[in-house]
């Protein structure tokens, strides 16, 4: 079991320009089942960058700890994939040269992180882009080269911070109904951060809501999948949900 653990997670920032403490993230704890999908949604400044990047490895906590597995987070590791909301990709590589780094960076040969990049390129329908630089990409399809390079390490957890907040309503959709359907093929865990409430009880088993550096509730996502747009937006579970985790952040 490969399972997340955060236990009385707290973080304490200095504002050096204010010259004072925030205190950020308040003693969170927190069990996430191996192959779960978690969002964890709640209003700007409430703690959730945060959060995800002391699960990235790239910021200290000031106190409690994070497991993985067994294992206690120190550092940024390949056990762990992160998406941004910026792209963040090699500008000077193909397609599927950014993909392909991930396994190269593991001393993985030429033909086999290739066909590891291909796999993960077909799985986020950007097979025919594999030879295109990312700037001659739309914004929804950069973010697609996004997911397949973190998925390209398969890492046990995928952390995902805003990654569709700069694309159009649309975009964003499909790239929502694409992330449930790879979950569902490859069931990775996901932590999924986001201030949109539709966007958490689509995509989520599991929705948690944090306000200023806790967490408020923990609300179970039992909607069918797969999940298609079309069909939630008629639902009445959808909307119940959807109100019901609304009422919470506004509350928050
Ligand atoms: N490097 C930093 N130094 C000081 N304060 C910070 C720093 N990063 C974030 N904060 C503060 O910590 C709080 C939580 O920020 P963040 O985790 O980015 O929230 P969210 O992602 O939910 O919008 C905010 O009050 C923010 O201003
Ligand atoms: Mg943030």
């Amino acid at each position: 079991m490969r399972n997340l653990t955060l236990r009385h997670l707290e973080k304490i920032y200095f504002d050096t320009y204010r010259g004072s403490k925030v205190h950020a993230v308040r003693d969170v704890s927190l069990e996430v089942e191996q192959g779960d999908f978690v969002c964890i949604v709640g209003p700007s400044g409430c703690g959730k960058s945060t959060i995800l990047n002391m699960v990235a490895g790239f910021l200290p906590p000031s106190g409690g700890e994070i497991l993985v597995g067994e294992r206690a987070v120190s550092g940024p590791g390949p056990d762990r994939g992160v998406v941004f909301q910026s792209f963040a990709l090699f500008p000077w590589k193909t397609v599927l040269e950014n993909v392909a780094f991930g396994p190269k960076m593991r001393g993985i040969g030429k033909a086999e992180r290739e066909e590891i990049a291909r796999e993960y390129l077909a799985l986020t329908g950007l097979a025919h882009a594999a030879d295109r630089y990312p700037n001659e990409l739309s914004g929804g399809m950069q973010q697609r080269v996004g997911v397949a390079r973190a998925l390209a390490n398969n890492p046990d957890i995928l952390l995902m911070d805003e990654p569709f907040a700069s694309v159009d309503a649309q975009t964003r959709m499909t790239l929502q109904e694409e992330l449930t359907r790879i979950w569902q093929e490859r069931r990775p865990t996901i932590i999924f951060i986001t201030h949109d409430v539709g966007e958490a009880v689509f995509l989520a088993n599991r929705v948690i809501v944090l306000s200023k550096g806790r967490i408020l509730d923990d609300v179970e996502i039992n909607l069918p999948r797969p999940r298609i747009w079309d069909d939630l937006v008629e639902s009445d579970a959808f909307k119940m949900l959807s109100g019901q985790v609304l009422h919470l952040v506004r509350s928050a």
